[in-house]
């Protein structure tokens, strides 16, 4: 089978590189002269960079499967094309009409989507059961997680295809229903917005709350680290679209701390400062290690997570494996929360997040029914 690619940024290239590893020409295709000559020489340079460290053997011939195009006319006799251009959904829909009228009536059209509605992309779509969502995680050749989002009018044989399809290109992959942030974004949204809750009410400083995450919790980065590693440019426009796609819900509300940041244009270690300052002479802040103080930080940081996984098993989003599986395999955590959580005790996490309710008395901390049944039984 022949794969498209639309789109050869940071995502779609990686993409490219992915299905050609696995075997599959593939037709890569951008509406920017500049991106496809860039994409061209990356992943030549990638793969035989693989090769000579000896975990790829076959590098030109690998590099012989791409076609690159300005054109989505080279799309007609590909049996997938996946989508990977700007995070727009009207541009995303236009794309899509476009390349349906190229393809053959058995091409799948999937996009990468991270935060629009699959669904919608799809109604752009003349034969709106052939879309799905593939959402890979950056860097692709490296991230084993896919996200598999069947929209509303998918075929339903569509979601088997596309896990084997996965499965065979080395992927681990999962599958959540069409809501905001599917699984990793929606879960993950507590990590940085508590953390942030607990800076901005000067209970820790954002050294102090990094080291609690990391040296107990076992994250491999604090959450002020990553969020300037992922850029607050994609980081707190994701919690805006999920604060927003949640129709307002509390729980992912955005912060003031975060907004500033990329106002300022300090959008983190890609420009030189963040919430930390990244100049070579800076001076790197130091955590103050205090083991009770940091254990608070990371009890309410994970209840807050948790609290978040059981929530999304109670609206089955995904199933209880697929969860788990998706944050240990798509962000790297040190244990699925589904899992940490019946290893803390669900008494246990309950109890933690109606203290923090009972303190606040806001809704951002009220404990999924879910919980609440598991922690009776
Ligand atoms: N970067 C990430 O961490 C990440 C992770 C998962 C999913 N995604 C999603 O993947 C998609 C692409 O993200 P990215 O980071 O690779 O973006 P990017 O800006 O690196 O690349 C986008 C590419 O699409 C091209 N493009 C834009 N409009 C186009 C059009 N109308 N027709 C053809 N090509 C067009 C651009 O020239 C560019 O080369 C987005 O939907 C994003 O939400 C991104």
């Amino acid at each position: 089978m022949k794969v498209g690619v639309i789109g050869c940024g940071a995502m779609g290239a990686g993409i490219a590189q992915v299905a050609a590893v696995a075997g599959h020409e593939v037709v890569i295709y951008d509406n920017q002269a500049e991106a496809l000559k860039k994409a061209e020489a990356n992943l030549s340079a990638t793969l035989h960079k693989l090769q000579e460290k000896g975990k790829l053997s076959n590098a030109s011939e690998v590099i012989g499967r791409f076609h690159f195009s300005n054109s989505t006319h080279s799309f007609a006799d590909c049996g997938l094309v996946i989508e990977a251009i700007i995070e727009n959904l009207e541009i995303k829909k236009q794309v899509f009409r476009e390349v349906e009228q190229v393809v053959s009536d058995h091409c799948l059209l999937a996009s990468n989507t991270s935060s629009l509605s699959v669904t919608s992309i799809a109604a752009a779509c003349q034969k709106p059961n052939r879309v799905i969502g593939l959402h890979f995680f950056n860097p692709a050749p490296l991230m084993a997680l896919v996200e598999v989002v069947p929209a509303v009018q998918s075929d339903l044989q569509l979601i088997e295809e596309a896990k084997t399809l996965m499965k065979q290109w080395s992927k681990i992959p999962v599958v959540t229903k069409d809501t905001p942030g599917f699984i990793v974004n929606r879960l993950a949204r507590p990590f940085y917005g508590e953390a942030i809750r607990i800076f901005e009410e000067g209970i820790a400083d954002m050294p102090t709350i990094d080291w609690a995450m990391t040296e107990i919790g076992g994250f491999r980065m604090g959450p002020f680290t990553l969020m300037d590693y992922i850029g607050h440019d994609v980081n707190y426009i994701v919690t805006e679209t999920v604060f927003q796609s949640f129709f307002y819900d509390p729980r992912y509300k955005p912060s003031f701390s975060q907004k500033r940041l990329l106002e300022a244009g300090w959008l983190g270690r890609k420009s030189g400062r963040g919430f930390y300052d990244y100049a070579p002479d800076a001076i790197v802040p130091k955590p103050t290690q205090d083991q009770v103080l940091g254990t608070e930080i990371f009890e309410r940081i994970l209840v807050m997570l948790i609290n978040e996984a059981v929530e999304a098993l109670h609206l089955k989003i995904a199933t209880e494996q697929d969860l788990d599986l998706a944050m240990t395999k798509g962000v790297n955590y040190p244990k699925g929360l589904l899992q940490w959580g019946k290893e803390w005790g669900w008494a246990s996490v309950l109890s933690k997040l109606d203290q923090l309710y009972d303190q606040y008395h806001e809704d951002r901390y009220r404990a999924s029914i879910l919980l609440r049944q598991m922690a009776k039984n």
